[in-house]
């Protein structure tokens, strides 16, 4: 099944890019100043579903990796936020895509006036990057197209830095879809009949290792046969634990609004409750996503001089 997918959704993509189809087209709807760098040609075969690069929070010299680049749009609009210490890679199995990606590349150059952006060939369940090379991995409407998406999201734990994150855009349906939509190679290239559950999308970043796993969009892509595919925008981070936790006296105050929540290891933290917590804990509550929700304090900040009962000791 893996490489009939592939084979059908590269001719789909092949014909896509030499003839645009403008139904499948600008789905994604960018801010015109964000675009006014990259040509017409890339514009056009634009079949995004979500603009993951505009909400990826993206800092000037990080390395970005698009998977399923396609004609380089979400690389140009990152090229742009990398700035010239930066670094950009586009992935993409259709020649024609790469090809009009190249193509582009010199003129979006000349109109930034630098030129940090690169395109290759390849496949997204077999990154050829090597481990621990990008900051931000994106992906815009792509991984729905793979028929091994636990082995793409196992690629991008792999080629991220060890604190690294994901934004991806992608499709999603509200239920199992029947084997009729399944098997229909248009629907497969129109990105709708490889799409999981929502839960299940996520499910396959939480086994990959991915933490955090935030929904930071969501909105009805389109409707058939009674089904709701709807384009999320994911976003997930890397942490690679340390096999023994070291504890230094610090402590972590979930802030609210909740009345208590638990993290991805099932750690329960009450509002104003301080837990015990590892360094390592300390350092991922300090970031993305969770910043601002907890208060690290450590021993001298005073969880012990407050009124709290005996603070738990976790993770
Ligand atoms: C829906 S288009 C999206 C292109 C681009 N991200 C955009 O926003 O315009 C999907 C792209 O993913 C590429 N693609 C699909 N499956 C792939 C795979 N298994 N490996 C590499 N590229 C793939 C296709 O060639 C195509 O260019």
């Amino acid at each position: 099944m893996d490489n009939k997918v592939r084979e059908s959704v590269n001719r789909f993509y092949a014909a896509a890019a030499h003839e645009p189809i403008a139904s499948l087209c600008c789905a994604a709807k960018y801010p015109e100043e964000t675009i006014s760098h990259i040509p017409k040609s890339v514009l056009e075969v634009s079949y995004g579903c979500g603009s993951p690069v505009t909400m990826a929070g993206i800092s000037a010299g990080e390395t970005v990796v698009d998977l399923g680049s396609g004609g380089g749009i979400d690389c140009f609009i990152a090229a742009r936020s990398v700035g010239r210490t930066g670094r950009v890679i586009g992935i993409d199995m259709t020649d024609k895509m790469i090809g009009i990606a190249n193509e582009a590349a010199s003129d979006v150059a000349g109109n930034l006036g630098y030129d940090v952006v690169e395109f290759k060939k390849g496949f997204l369940e077999e990154i050829f990057l090597e481990n621990g090379t990008a900051d931000l991995v994106t992906s815009n409407c792509v991984i729905n197209l793979s028929a091994d998406k636990k082995a793409v999201f196992k690629e991008i734990y792999r080629v991220l830095k060890p604190t690294g994150r994901f934004c991806i855009s992608d499709v999603v349906s509200d239920r199992e879809l029947p084997e009729k939509i399944y098997n229909d190679k248009q629907l497969w290239g129109e990105c709708l009949a490889g799409a999981l559950r929502e839960e299940q999308f996520i499910g396959a970043a939480r086994e990959a290792g991915f933490y955090g796993l935030l929904i930071v969009s969501r909105s009805l892509y389109r409707e058939l046969e009674g089904i709701r595919f709807y384009s999320i925008t994911l976003n997930g981070y890397k942490f690679q634990k340390e096999s023994v936790p070291a504890y230094s006296g610090q402590y972590a105050i979930y802030n609210g609004p909740f009345q208590s929540v638990s993290d991805d290891d099932g750690q329960l933290y009450e509002a104003g409750i301080p837990v015990e917590i590892s360094s390592e804990t300390a350092e991922k509550l300090n970031r993305p996503p969770y910043s601002g929700l907890f208060t690290v304090i450590d021993a001298e900040g005073g969880p012990q001089k407050s009124s709290q009962p005996t603070p738990g000791k976790c993770c």
